[in-house]
């Protein structure tokens, strides 16, 4: 594969990675995950895990990937690039798999007494990436193998704080963040 493949399929292969927590930002707010609970003196989460913000990004990722199922015999003929399609396993593990790496990420930053909305550098980024294909390699291993080559795990890496940070700007600047992180 060639570098403009491997950025093409890290990008395909993380979208309905990237798009809950996007989603969750808009449709966001309401009761709260951890339903107020604390644990000394700390919320298990905090208000920023809403039940609603979960499953519309859970939802809305896997809209993402049927949508991208449909466009992918289309844009691969036309790309030339070997574009994964997403199993049932991938449609509902990519995005669940994201919002549980960033509810563990809510769930650590509490335990260190940092505020709903604080930025932990490293966390912030790869907290999706670990949920995701964390959850992936449990369900679907074959498809993880295959999909996600250790050239394009390199290519997510690179490319996902780049485009976290990106997309955060542009949510804050729209006024849907607090903070623009
Ligand atoms: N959100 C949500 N439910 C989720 C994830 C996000 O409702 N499971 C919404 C919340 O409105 C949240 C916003 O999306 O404030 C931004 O998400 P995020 O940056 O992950 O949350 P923070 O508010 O920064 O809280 P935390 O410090 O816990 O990450
Ligand atoms: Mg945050």
């Amino acid at each position: 594969m060639d570098l403009v493949a491997v950025v093409v399929v890290a990008i395909w292969v993380m979208l309905p990675a990237y798009i809950p927590n996007n989603a969750a930002v808009v449709v966001g707010g309401g009761r709260p995950v951890d339903g107020g609970r604390t644990y000394r003196g700390a919320r298990l989460l905090g208000d920023g895990k809403t039940w609603r913000g979960t499953v519309g990004g859970v939802v809305a990722g896997g809209v993402v990937a049927i949508a991208l199922n449909a466009l992918a015999p289309g844009a691969a003929d036309w790309s030339g690039i070997d574009l994964p399609t997403f199993a049932r396993t991938t449609v509902v593990g990519l995005p669940l798999g994201a919002m549980l790496g960033d509810m563990a990420a809510s769930f650590l930053k509490r335990r260190l007494g940092r505020d709903r909305g604080a930025s932990v550098p490293g966390l912030d980024q790869y907290d999706l990436v670990v949920g995701a294909l964390g959850l992936v390699a449990v369900v679907d291993w074959p498809w993880l193998v295959d999909a996600v080559t250790p050239a394009v795990l390199v290519a997510i890496l690179v490319l996902t704080p780049i485009l976290h940070r990106a997309t955060n700007v542009g949510a804050y600047l729209l006024g849907l963040k607090e903070v623009p992180w």
